[in-house]
């Protein structure tokens, strides 16, 4: 019986810490992977399938000769949280992913994969006062999210086939199987706040998620919120 082969992959953002499990995971199903990246040194995958490639999100060019058509994108790109100070005014997510999106129109690819947060859910419209350490982050990082909405905002209209993933706190460790999936078809409503605010999934879990898209029509079109039943403590969770 003849099988299918899978698509092959764009990684956006490789060097992201949610790419590794991504690349090493679709490389082992058989997958070519193009990993993307200001500094691809910095990915540390060796493999013959692999392909490192040198960009900026903000540089459509060097965005077009990573793609030849036929790979499904997985953006993965991000601020880095830095501690010390709130994030100003932040367009890595909305400019950066219109980049990619002009890309694959010059190219001819037809899928994106992206990843935002939870945290697009719940952006309190004032500063917090009770104490809730997750509205107090996303209140704190509200720059980020905001901008994470302008992206949603905008696949939402792309006419792309697109799948944004938005998990809350992401951790190391082995699969889980234990993800849980909300569904949102209008994801330009964002007061939805489901899943609670707190859960922690694995990046091998994400990852064998976002490879899951890469094939079917289960999901596209839509914000899916990933969340578990497990929270493993503050300890766990490493912003940046
Ligand atoms: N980790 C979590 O707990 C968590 C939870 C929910 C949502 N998210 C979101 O999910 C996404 C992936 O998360 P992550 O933690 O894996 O990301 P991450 O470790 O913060 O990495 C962000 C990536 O974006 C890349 N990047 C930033 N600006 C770029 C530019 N101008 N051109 C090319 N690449 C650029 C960075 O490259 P460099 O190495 O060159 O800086 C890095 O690879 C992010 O948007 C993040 O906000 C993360």
């Amino acid at each position: 019986m003849a099988t299918t082969a899978l698509s092959p992959l764009l990684v956006i953002g490789a060097t992201a810490r949610s790419a590794g499990e991504i690349i090493t995971q679709g490389l082992a199903q058989g997958r070519r992977v193009t990993g993307f990246a200001r500094d691809p040194r910095k990915i540390g995958v060796t493999h013959p399938n692999f392909i490192p490639a040198t960009g900026d999100v903000y540089d459509v060019n060097s965005l077009g000769a990573a793609m030849t058509g036929s790979e499904v994108i997985i953006s993965l790109i991000g601020l880095k949280y830095d501690p010390k100070k709130e994030s100003g005014f932040v367009d890595v997510y909305s400019v950066g992913g219109s980049m990619i999106l002009s890309a694959m129109r010059r190219k001819g690819n037809r899928r994106i994969i992206t990843m935002t947060s939870g945290g697009t859910e719940q952006i309190p419209p004032e500063k917090p006062t009770n104490n809730d350490v997750s509205d107090n982050f996303v209140w704190r990082e509200r720059n980020v999210y905001q901008d994470m909405q302008r992206w949603e905002k905008i696949l939402a209209v792309s006419g792309f086939d697109y799948v944004v993933m938005r998990p809350r706190r992401l951790a190391e460790g082995p699969k889980r199987n234990n993800l849980k999936f909300t569904i949102h078809k209008n994801h330009t409503a964002f007061d939805e706040r489901t899943g609670g605010p707190q859960s922690t999934v694995t990046y091998a879990d994400v990852a064998a998620f976002a490879l899951s898209l890469a094939e079917g029509n289960t999901y596209l079109g839509t914000a899916v919120g990933i969340y578990s039943d497990l929270f493993l403590g503050n300890e766990a969770f490493k912003p940046n």
